[in-house]
């Protein structure tokens, strides 16, 4: 059976090269140790601190994390915040689990699938932040309805993420920019945090950057962060 949520598909493709051997246990050691299991969800809505065996100050979701260097990175600076990363990409999955192994961290939770599988199952207001960065931009218009920041998503969002809290969204892509900024600003739940054009040029303070943005840095393009504060 088809999840709801097959159309309009926000990712690409599920895989791409054929995982090596060692990736591949790397993979399978992690998707038992660090995914989200169905048991995991059983008495929804869930609050995702309980998924932490130690004390967790706060959740923070990342969603499509490629290939987890930010995910990581963030986790490795903040233990003692819980991270739940949602990504459908397998190979990008491979990536986070060999660094939540190579970094010895506890705090990562990872959710191997559409983030709309999950986000309803999660209790209101249980997450402290949440970074959608250089999300696949979908130029064509047409593919319009592909692009992740929906309104949609973005009340989901609205229900999920605590007042006070933080939406970061960020993009290297002229079109996907303007269509980040202009559906986030004009939803009633979110507040821009730009007082400058500085604030949106630069990255946040301690910034471990992505992929994407190195990407981006090298064919020379210049990327957008966009901070939004949950009102
Ligand atoms: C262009 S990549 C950027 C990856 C990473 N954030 C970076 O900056 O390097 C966008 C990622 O979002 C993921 N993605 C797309 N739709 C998603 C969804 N509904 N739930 C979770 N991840 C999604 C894709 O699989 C892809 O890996």
């Amino acid at each position: 059976m088809s999840d709801p949520y097959d159309r309009p598909q926000f990712y690409g493709r599920r895989r791409g090269r054929k995982l090596r051997p060692k990736q591949d246990a790397v993979l399978n050691h992690g998707l038992s140790e660090y995914s989200i299991t169905s048991e995991m969800l059983a008495d929804a809505p869930i609050d995702p601190r309980q998924w932490f065996d130690h004390d967790i100050d706060r959740i923070c979701l990342e969603i499509g994390f490629g290939g987890g260097e930010h995910l990581a990175a963030r986790a490795a600076q903040y233990p003692k915040t819980g991270f739940i990363g949602a990504e459908p990409f397998i190979n990008g999955v491979a990536s986070l689990c060999r660094h939540i192994d190579e970094n010895n961290l506890n705090n990562v939770r990872i959710w191997p699938d559409d983030i709309r599988l999950l986000l309803p199952l999660l209790a209101k207001r249980s997450l402290q932040a949440v970074y959608i960065l250089f999300p696949d931009p979908w130029p064509k218009q047409r593919h319009e309805a592909r692009r992740i920041v929906q309104p949609a998503m973005l009340d989901l969002l609205a229900d999920h993420i605590c007042p006070d809290g933080e939406l970061l969204l960020a993009s290297d892509d002229p079109t996907a920019k303007s269509w980040l900024l202009a559906n986030a600003v004009r939803h009633d739940h979110f507040a821009w945090q730009a007082s400058s054009a500085a604030d949106w040029r630069q990255p946040p303070a301690d910034w471990p950057g992505t992929r994407y943005m190195r990407k981006a840095e090298k064919a020379g393009r210049k990327s957008a962060w966009f901070r939004f504060c949950r009102v």
